[in-house]
């Protein structure tokens, strides 16, 4: 699986700039790192902590790519030119977010069922845009068969990369992904595919190579990756002991928390470590003892203890 390219999904309240900065520290084997999204519209300034997350500054040694939501054309072009002076190689148009606060404005997924809107984006945005842009989308807000015609639009575009992430927005992310729905889209895009959707494992990614004919070579990856740190290196071929692991997973969570302590109010920390523990307990054979654990500890000062007792049994 050496020769597969692996991204790291963007998935807000977890991959933002600290964490994407130190799993590239720490674990490393991940080819692309994605911002979540940026939500921009009219009349709506950007959340200063967003823009922080997406400045060169904070993403100095990673092969980085942000990723904007929304539809206005102007304000569009403006973040793709102000992506283009910061040097970037890549913009990301998120067509995937299902969540009726995103779909209710008209954005994320709700454009899947509107490719003449998309057309019409992608017409105003591609004569005015240097920067190459790459879009993340679903296989259709109701239906799989919806990629189909989004596929002849994009079509019509200079697409660097279309990432597919195998569900409808109705989904959400309940249910099973969907791989075989790509199989037909394979010869028909002229974009690169990238595929997304419930790898965890290294044997999901050779059936899903199996399976597209090794025709789709890139995968991003998601939870996968935030149960699993080691996932991405690991399909890269490299092997890591128990203790090893155990040993740099610990040194990652101490230097997350700590960063997240300089930054958070005390009200907030606690709440933000656990919601990196809902993942990261996986790691761990007692996965469900270690997670109760840590969600049930409301008190600040006994949190290190716990987490150095945690590591010590482990
Ligand atoms: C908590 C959470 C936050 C997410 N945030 C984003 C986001 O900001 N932008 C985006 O394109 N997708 C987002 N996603 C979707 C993921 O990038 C990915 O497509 C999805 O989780 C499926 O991949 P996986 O099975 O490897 O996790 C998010 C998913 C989750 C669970």
């Amino acid at each position: 699986m050496k020769d597969s390219a692996i991204y790291l999904a963007p998935l807000q309240g977890y991959t933002n700039h600290d964490y994407r900065n130190l799993y590239h520290k720490y674990f490393g084997g991940v080819d692309k790192y994605f911002s979540p999204y940026l939500r921009f519209e009219e009349g709506k300034e950007h959340k200063k902590s967003v823009i922080k997350d997406i400045h060169p500054e904070n993403n100095e040694d990673l092969n980085f790519v942000p990723q904007i939501l929304g539809t206005n054309i102007s304000i569009f072009i403006q973040l793709a030119k102000q992506f283009e002076n910061w040097g970037y190689s890549e913009m990301n148009w998120n067509l995937g977010c299902p969540y009726p606060m995103v779909t209710n404005r008209g954005f994320g997924s709700a454009l899947l069922q509107k490719p003449k809107l998309v057309k019409q984006i992608l017409n105003d945005v591609f004569t005015k845009i240097e920067i190459p842009l790459s879009i993340k989308c679903r296989l259709g807000f109701e239906n799989p068969e919806e990629i189909h015609e989004l596929i002849e639009v994009f079509n019509g575009f200079p697409i660097k990369e279309l990432t597919i992430h195998a569900r409808t927005a109705k989904q959400m992310y309940r249910g099973v992904a969907n791989p075989k729905a790509l199989i037909p889209i394979i010869n028909k895009s002229k974009a690169s595919l990238c595929y997304n959707g419930d790898i965890s494992k290294i044997s999901d990614i050779e059936s899903a190579k199996t399976l597209f004919n090794n025709n789709i070579n890139t995968f991003m990856i998601g939870r996968g990756i935030l149960k699993n740190p080691f996932l991405a290196s690991e399909i890269k071929g490299k092997i890591y002991s128990k203790d090893e692991k155990m040993e740099i997973l610990k040194l990652f969570h101490n230097e997350l928390f700590i960063i997240n302590s300089e930054k958070l109010e005390k009200s907030h920390l606690l709440g933000r470590m656990k919601t990196h523990w809902e993942y990261l307990s996986y790691m761990f054979e007692n996965q469900h003892k270690v997670y109760k654990t840590i969600k049930k500890n409301k008190r600040l000062d006994k949190y290190e203890s716990l987490i150095d007792k945690i590591f010590a049994d482990a």
